[in-house]
């Protein structure tokens, strides 16, 4: 019988497309990643890489859910997630890498009666912050 070996070989064949998809796939996703850091990095001129200790330092950890920073669970002011995505920055300004290295450095020149204080964090390492915000 010749076409005993037919169901197997199809069965060899589908198996090696799937696992070539899978590898497709995770190639992707690893190569978005790293582009996603390159162009948060760019645009913050930071280093995420950085960020975590930053967050703690200065008590965001305390008042922000952040994503990926351990310990930041803080509930008074909201979550900073998608923070590439949003419109406005605290709903006043647009969202763009300087003016939020802006507001993180000085959240009271954007608005004298905002509830997030001005923590002393240096413009440099609010850039480290956004660079890290921005890859998320
Ligand atoms: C005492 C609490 C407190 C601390 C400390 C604090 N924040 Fe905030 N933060 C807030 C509150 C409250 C708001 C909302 C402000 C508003 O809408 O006027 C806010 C808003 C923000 C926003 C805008 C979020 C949005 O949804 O548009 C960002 C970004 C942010 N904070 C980052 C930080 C970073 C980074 C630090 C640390 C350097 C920090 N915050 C420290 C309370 C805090």
């Amino acid at each position: 019988m010749s076409g005993e070996g037919f169901p197997i070989k199809v069965g060899v064949l589908s198996l090696i497309t799937t696992l070539g998809l899978a590898a497709g796939i995770l190639t992707y996703q690893v190569r978005d990643r790293h582009q996603r850091t390159e162009v948060a990095s760019l645009l913050a001129s930071g280093d995420p890489a950085r960020a975590p200790d930053i967050f703690r330092r200065y008590g965001c950890t305390g008042c922000h859910t952040i994503p990926g920073i351990a310990g930041a669970d803080g509930k008074v002011g909201g979550p900073l997630v998608n923070m590439r995505e949003r419109v406005y920055i605290a709903g006043i300004a647009n969202n763009d890498a300087e003016a939020l290295v802006h507001w993180i450095v000085l959240p009271s020149a954007f608005d004298p009666k905002t509830a997030m204080p001005d923590t002393g964090i240096s413009e440099a390492e609010a850039r480290d912050l956004v660079a890290f915000l921005y890859q998320q």
